[in-house]
């Protein structure tokens, strides 16, 4: 047997929904090199990069005829389903939000249950809110988030737990917190503003940021998130015993904190405090999470601290900016 042969009966055949999005764009040349590039398959929907290679579809995760056809074209073993509205653009948009983040994650649960399909799912530390401990918030504990997009959160997790209880669908979730990288732009969250702040201090040019000084998030370096992403996927099923999505944390931070550190590099940049309709988005979320089951059920743990974070950051985005 050819080298080939063995590699396309090894191989996964992966949907992914979301694939030009901040995760998907670092996500899909991860999951191209481990399972062929023949194997991903790119569900894209308004944006399609020009120098994107690969096996492309395009369409609307909301549209459940359009995927029943993906899914008789292609055999697929696994989807990692990360198309979604995010918390700035969910609270203008309240009711697409609802109907692709939930309309969306019904179809393909119900897609991946009927053809025994592995599911990846991303919730987010919005499903917390302002009744939820700020500090080292536990996995177990009060979720009344007070934006649609969190309340889409926490419906979609009770969703898959209740499709793994119920049809014993292998479907998998990360809280994830607010992720900062270089390769795309993030896409309408509350924590955008630590992105923004590497390009402007780069580009010479002065911030003014949404949310006040002293805020402070949970957040993560993309290449850790995706390390976590493939780790949790590749974890043995017995060891997964959180079906709506596990808390996963790596540094925490408040605003000015960041700009301190992006001063080390540019001490000329300056930052003003504007607070906008996000503060309120960023005031019902934590300031740090455990992840401690994560860390126990399937060996997680994080390489980036707010340093290195800040170093890679710069280091890339200097190259790709000038
Ligand atoms: N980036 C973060 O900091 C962060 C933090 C927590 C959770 N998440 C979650 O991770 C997932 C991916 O996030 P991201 O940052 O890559 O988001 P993103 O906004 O960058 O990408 C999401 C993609 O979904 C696509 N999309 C939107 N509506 C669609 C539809 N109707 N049909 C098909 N595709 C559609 C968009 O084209 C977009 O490219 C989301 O579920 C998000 O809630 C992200």
């Amino acid at each position: 047997m050819s080298h080939s042969e063995v590699n396309i009966i090894m191989s996964k055949r992966v949907l992914v929904t979301g694939p030009f999005g901040q995760i998907g764009s670092e996500l899909v040349p991860e999951l191209q090199d481990k399972h062929g590039k023949e194997n991903v398959v790119a569900l894209g929907h308004n944006y399609i990069p020009d120098d994107y290679e690969g096996v492309l579809e395009q369409g609307d995760v909301k549209d459940k005829e359009f995927l029943e056809s993906l899914w008789e074209k292609y055999d697929f073993d696994v989807v990692y389903h990360l198309a979604s509205l995010l918390s700035a653009t969910g609270e203008k948009r309240p009711d697409l939000a609802w109907s692709v983040n939930m309309d969306g994650l019904k179809n393909i649960l119900d897609l991946a249950r009927e053809n025994d399909n592995k599911v990846f799912w991303a919730s987010s530390i919005a499903v917390f809110g302002p009744n939820t401990p700020m500090d080292d918030t536990p996995q177990h504990t009060i979720l009344e988030p007070v934006t649609m997009y969190g309340v889409t959160k926490v419906s979609g997790e009770l969703l898959c737990q209740y499709y793994n209880e119920k049809f014993g669908l292998d479907v998998r979730g990360l809280r994830y917190p607010g992720l900062l990288s270089w390769k795309e732009k993030p896409g309408g969250g509350t924590t955008d503003y630590a992105v923004e702040m590497f390009y402007k201090a780069i580009q010479g040019e002065k911030y003014t940021c949404f949310v006040r000084e002293d805020t402070q998030l949970p957040m993560m370096y993309m290449e850790d998130a995706i390390e976590g992403t493939l780790q949790l996927m590749e974890a043995d099923e017995e060891d997964i015993t959180i079906r709506t999505s596990y808390n996963h944390s790596a540094i925490s931070f408040r605003a000015d904190k960041l700009v301190e550190e992006i001063q080390r590099y540019y001490p000329d940049f300056e930052v003003e405090y504007e607070p906008d309709e996000r503060q309120k988005n960023a005031d019902s979320w934590p300031n740090s999470v455990d992840d401690s089951k994560a860390r126990e059920d399937w060996g997680w743990d994080h390489k980036y601290d707010l340093e290195k974070m800040a170093e890679v950051m710069i280091e890339n985005l200097e190259e790709k900016l000038n």
